[in-house]
């Protein structure tokens, strides 16, 4: 027998880590440290683990997954879950609130909508007993899904428990399963690192994930829960559709931000063009609006057909998938000699734009998603990503079944230099190994010569491709000895005295760029503009970081094991020193500054800019504040350390009040700088 004191223990640190998972998760606003939380969970695994007898359904323990199931039960849902009629024009939506208006006995013509997000994720739907989870289902077909109870279970969003004593008996939840976009790039960009296939879009990574017969593997991966609906609910009586919500809200779920009421279908079709606008801004994917008739006698009153309700219709954006045929598949050579399959289609629209070319990630992507020349395939543009192609329709008329023979043509050799091909083990990129490939150079000139990098203004990348293959630069350092070969350089098409004028001016500013843009301009593999502007603040100058060991990178928070060997590897390469030479020799000056760590206190603090500052544009504030060692970040959370308030500051300022986070007008951040920067 566990004795009363242990029960009610576990009982008090359930609460508690509950407590801090809505703070943490839903509100944002921790008030214990990450290593505070971790010590309750830690305390409540080892009570749970030394009496079993304790376990509970409702413990945050069961977020961290469960043993693999061999394959998932079915589950009958009591109210069957629906899905929605579409509509795509404005005409077709009007059209739907006329119908409903004709059925309603009351013709007055006064009927509230619900507007909300039509989130692209995977529907659930979750059933509380006594405020407990005890059941967790896919959609399936509407009637039964699957029981993936265990799986739910590991998402931060959804609670184990609900929240408060004001809960009905019996609950059941409807939302969406989502991953944020952001995770879904991290998530991919992992996988793809590890040889692993990439998901095609948000949607199939967090369906993917939730249908996991190993529960710890959803629990690794980042999810979240929108509730947008309630199956069924006893006792509590409600009468619309937006005050389920606001109790759903006050049970401990998250629902929507953008959950509108609105009195027109004229204010719902605004609405739809103002989500339109806000779709690319949101870090999840949503594929059109959901319009609910707001009050629910209403509702009864309209009905329902056999698989959708007539009350409720989905309004979704034009597609953003077409299909089309693969005319050719060649490889591009990267910076690093990366090659990357690219296929060349036959142009179409979708959403909005015409697509003749997407990307193709890599060799493994293409061979798994079994891609040949000639094949029709579905391409899709989500947002403003570059297309990608999601599957083969239909394939084309392939030199074998599976057009490997073709695919595997394309990677044997650099299509620029002709050079044969490596496979890194244990990388899944192959590579072109020739370090003067003249593909490479045209990407490394251009690299450095663009805005972030030496802003070289007029040297793109067909000025860059012509320099090269008239060879007339054989580096990036012989950039700067162009104004000898002017008289080669104007035979050159689509060339001039006032253009080459402008090129040799530009050439000439550049030669004063401060560190942190030289560093990344000099195309270190894995050094992006940020990690560049690290370095330039922790080492102060070239000579400094050249000296570096790996122990030394690492120490830095931004940089792990790979970037600091892609660090180590360029200055270990001769030729890299020697174009380092040649650059000041030609003059372009590298700065030598005192490292900031003398700067000290605001070493690795976190800052966020709101409002508008009066000296300084945010680009230059961010600037000033990576100079003195900070790091600028776009959102206030409990990790930001200040916030700069400018005038007319927006909910930053609010929630940084909130958060009870240091808040620095324009004058006392000023002050700060100057102190830090002559110490
Ligand atoms: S309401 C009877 N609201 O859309 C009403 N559904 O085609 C049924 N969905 O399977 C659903 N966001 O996965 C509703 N705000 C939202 C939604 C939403 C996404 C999905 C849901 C459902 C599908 C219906």
């Amino acid at each position: 027998m566990v004795s009363m004191e242990i029960t009610q223990k576990a009982k008090r640190l359930r609460e508690q880590i509950e407590h801090h998972n809505y703070r943490y998760y839903m509100l944002d606003t921790p008030e214990i440290s990450d290593a505070e939380y971790d010590k309750l969970f830690d305390e409540l695994i080892a009570l749970e683990q030394k009496y079993p007898e304790l376990a509970a359904l409702d413990s945050p323990t069961q977020r961290v997954g469960a043993p693999p199931l061999a394959k998932f039960k079915t589950v009958r849902h009591t109210v069957p879950m629906l899905s929605l009629n579409k509509v795509t024009t404005e005409q077709e939506f009007y059209d739907f609130t006329s119908r409903i208006n004709e059925i309603l006995s009351d013709k007055s013509g006064r009927i509230e909508f619900a507007a909300d997000l039509k989130f692209d994720g995977l529907a659930v739907e979750l059933v509380y007993d006594n405020g407990i989870l005890i059941t967790g289902s896919t959609r399936g077909d509407g009637t039964t899904g699957e029981n993936i109870t265990t799986n739910l279970r590991t998402i931060s969003t959804i609670p184990l428990r609900l929240k408060g004593d004001d809960f009905p008996d019996k609950l059941e939840v409807r939302g969406e399963v989502i991953m944020f976009k952001s995770s879904f790039e991290k998530l991919n960009k992992k996988r793809l690192a590890n040889g692993k296939d990439v998901f095609a879009n948000p949607r199939n990574a967090a369906a993917g994930s939730v249908r996991q017969l190993d529960s710890k593997i959803t629990a690794s991966r980042p999810l979240h829960f929108f509730a947008y609906g309630i199956g069924e609910m006893s006792g509590k009586s409600i009468t619309t559709h937006y005050e389920s919500m606001l109790h759903l809200k006050n049970l401990g779920f998250q629902v929507s931000e953008y959950l509108k009421l609105l009195n027109t279908p004229d204010d719902v079709a605004n609405y739809f063009k103002s989500i339109s606008e806000l779709r690319t801004r949101l870090d999840y994917d949503i594929d059109g609006i959901v319009i609910k008739v707001n009050n629910l006698s209403q509702q009864q009153e309209i009905g329902e057909l056999s698989r959708s309700p007539r009350w409720a219709i989905a309004w979704k954006f034009p597609p953003v998938q077409a299909t089309t045929i693969i005319e050719k598949i060649e490889a591009q050579v990267g910076r690093t000699g990366i090659l990357t399959p690219v296929a060349y289609l036959k142009p179409v629209r979708v959403g909005g734009t015409t697509v003749s070319r997407a990307s193709l990630h890599n060799k493994n992507e293409l061979e798994r998603k079994n891609i040949g020349i000639g094949d029709t395939v579905l391409i899709q543009r989500a947002g403003d990503v570059i297309p990608q192609v999601v599957k083969v329709m239909q394939k084309g008329n392939r030199v074998n079944e599976t057009g490997a023979s073709q695919i595997d043509e394309i990677f044997k050799k650099c299509p620029a230099c002709g050079s044969s091909t490596e496979k890194i083990e244990g990388e899944v990129a192959i590579r072109c190994p020739n370090p003067y490939c003249s593909a490479q150079l045209v990407e490394r000139i251009s690299h450095f010569a663009s805005r972030e990098a030496m802003d070289i203004d007029g040297l793109g990348y067909k000025t860059a491709e012509m320099l090269v293959k008239n060879k007339l630069v054989a580096d990036i350092a012989g950039l700067y000895k162009m104004p000898d070969y002017k008289d080669e350089i104007l035979k050159l098409e689509h060339t001039g005295e006032k253009w080459f004028a402008n090129l040799v001016a530009a050439l000439e500013n550049s030669k004063s760029r401060p560190l942190e843009n030289i560093i990344y301009a000099l195309g270190i593999r894995n050094v992006g503009e940020h990690l560049a502007s690290v370095l330039a603040n922790t080492f102060g100058s070239i000579t400094n970081l050249i000296k570096q060991t790996k122990d030394k990178l690492t120490e830095i928070n931004e940089i792990g094991p790979i970037v600091a060997d892609s660090i180590i590897a360029y200055f270990r390469d001769e030729r890299n020193l020697e174009i380092l030479k040649k650059l000041k020799k030609y003059g372009v000056v590298f700065p030598e500054e005192k490292p900031s760590s003398n700067a000290g206190s605001l070493n690795g603090k976190t800052f966020v800019l709101t409002g508008t500052l009066d000296k300084f544009a945010r680009s230059e504030a961010k600037k000033m504040i990576e100079k003195i060692g900070g790091r600028v970040t776009s959102s206030v959370s409990s990790k930001t350390d200040y916030v700069i308030a400018g005038v007319e500051p927006g909910s930053k300022y609010d929630k940084a009040i909130k958060l009870g986070i240091a808040v620095l007008n324009e004058a006392e951040f000023e002050k700060i700088f100057e102190n830090i920067s002559k110490s």
